[in-house]
């Protein structure tokens, strides 16, 4: 497939540049043609003319590239922290702003940072078998791995035995990972030492924390519980994703300082959609300019309810939306879609798309503290194989510009314990009461303490 997508680009490649070609040599043909005079012209222009043949065919090879990355390959956007929802003052560098932003913003009377329930450490074709990565998840260094066999493994990073960083140049072997420093080895399984290449006996207590992980819809995700409880609930499945038909087209991460609930809660407040969300996305993100009178003429129109689920999924919450876009007053229904987005405990949302032109598919949205304030949003886009990825491109491109508005909120917000509702508001409370099954009383708590990590 892969190498059929490259054949095709090299013969789009040749035939944008025999198509210049021919048309040089066809200005050329009709300037000899109109007379004796202009031969010397024609002479002079030789060298010149090549040239520009080459550049042509040069451009054209890049802009078929282009053409085929935008059409074909899927979408990659990776915002660093300090990318987006910050507004630089004259002279500060974007980190800048960021730091001062976090240093000063008020933190308000916080629930717990980390509730408990799965969360996402990597996209699944992020690892391959053999190899490991280090991720930092809910304040702690996590080792993910594939073994051999192709089953993810995640232990705490360090090392029992002196404290190495297993991710950081450990090796895997076969279900094991392989210490750095002195060559202990850990099994995926159970995080228990099963080897020490110097050592007569590997001592009964030498082992690492095993995180209760699973790997499904193209996600790897970890289980985390206060108390080490083990799961209470399981990750559903997509069978569409499973069995091929709905296929990756691609992700964006952004990084995000605000407590986690925050976010979450944006599906239970409806008012902000008519509001943050109504200017048309070409627009932009920068609050500031968001509803300049250029594109008044484009808006977004939301219709949405949010509701919880009852026993035995008390865990999970569904968003029903309905979207439309008017031009100029004008409904055009080709762009109305219709969203489910069910919140599957704290950290994650699968919204499904409905289209009656361009099909179904998941954008699976995740979201995994880094830090008490910080957390690392990911959408995942997966869709029908058989509609063309320009599609799912365009509405995970649109939903992250959609996105970015919310960021530049969240980024410059204090939470509110006991904010001031109307009648309008009050699935917002109504979530705030279903989200707090996720804490419990051993539920990790801020330390007033100023981090001064800068990005
Ligand atoms: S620190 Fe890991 S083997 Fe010594
Ligand atoms: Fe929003």
């Amino acid at each position: 497939n892969m190498d059929f997508h490259n054949v095709l680009k090299v013969a789009a490649g040749v035939a944008l540049g025999l198509g210049a070609c021919t048309l040089v040599d066809w200005q050329g043909r009709t300037q000899s043609a109109g007379g004796r005079h202009l031969s010397w012209k024609q002479a002079a222009l030789g060298v010149p003319a090549s040239l520009l043949i080459c550049i042509l065919a040069g451009l054209s090879v890049i802009a078929a590239h282009r053409l085929y990355e935008l059409l074909f390959c899927p979408l990659e956007l990776l915002r660093a922290p300090e990318d987006v929802g910050y507004i630089a003052e004259d002279g500060r560098s974007k980190a800048q702003t960021a730091n001062q932003v976090r240093r000063r913003r008020k933190i308000g009377e916080l629930p717990p940072v980390y509730p408990n329930g799965w969360f996402r450490v990597l996209d699944s074709h992020l690892l391959e078998r053999g190899e490991v990565k280090n991720v930092s998840v809910l304040g702690e260094q996590v080792a993910v791995f594939r073994a051999q066999n192709g089953k993810a493994h995640v232990l705490d990073a360090y090392c029992p035995h002196l404290g190495a960083n297993l991710a950081v140049g450990g090796r895997v072997l076969g279900d094991c990972i392989e210490c750095p420093f002195h060559g202990w080895q850990f099994r995926g399984g159970d995080g228990k030492c099963v080897k020490i290449p110097y050592a007569e006996k590997v001592p009964e207590f030498a082992k690492v924390r095993r995180w209760p992980s699973c790997e499904v819809n193209g996600l790897i995700l970890v289980w985390f519980h206060c108390d080490g409880k083990d799961p209470e609930w399981t990750v559903p499945e997509y069978e569409e994703i499973t069995q091929g038909k709905w296929v990756y087209r691609g992700r964006t991460e952004h990084f995000i300082n605000a407590h986690i609930e925050e976010i979450p809660e944006n599906a239970a407040d409806l008012a902000h959609l008519g509001h943050l969300h109504t200017p048309s996305m070409t627009s932009g993100v920068d609050l500031r300019y968001t509803n300049s009178k250029t594109w008044e003429f484009l808006r977004h129109d939301w219709k949405a309810r949010w509701e919880p689920e009852s026993e035995p999924n008390k865990h999970c919450s569904q968003m029903f939306v309905e979207h439309s876009l008017t031009v100029f007053g004008l409904h055009c229904p080709l762009l109305d879609v219709d969203v489910v987005a069910r919140q599957v405990g704290p950290g994650l949302v699968f919204l499904l798309f409905n289209h009656y032109y361009f099909g179904r598919g998941l954008l699976v949205h995740c979201v995994t503290p880094v830090e008490p304030l910080l957390q690392c949003v990911s959408h995942t886009m997966f869709y029908q194989s058989n509609v063309p990825p320009v599609v799912p491109k365009f509405i995970l491109r649109s939903e992250s510009i959609q996105f970015e508005r919310d960021v530049m909120i969240w980024n410059n917000k204090k939470y509110n314990p006991k904010p001031v509702l109307v009648k309008e508001d009050s699935a917002i409370q109504k979530h705030r009461r279903w989200y707090s099954q996720f804490y419990s009383e051993n539920s990790p708590r801020l330390k007033l303490q100023h981090d001064s990590l800068d990005f």
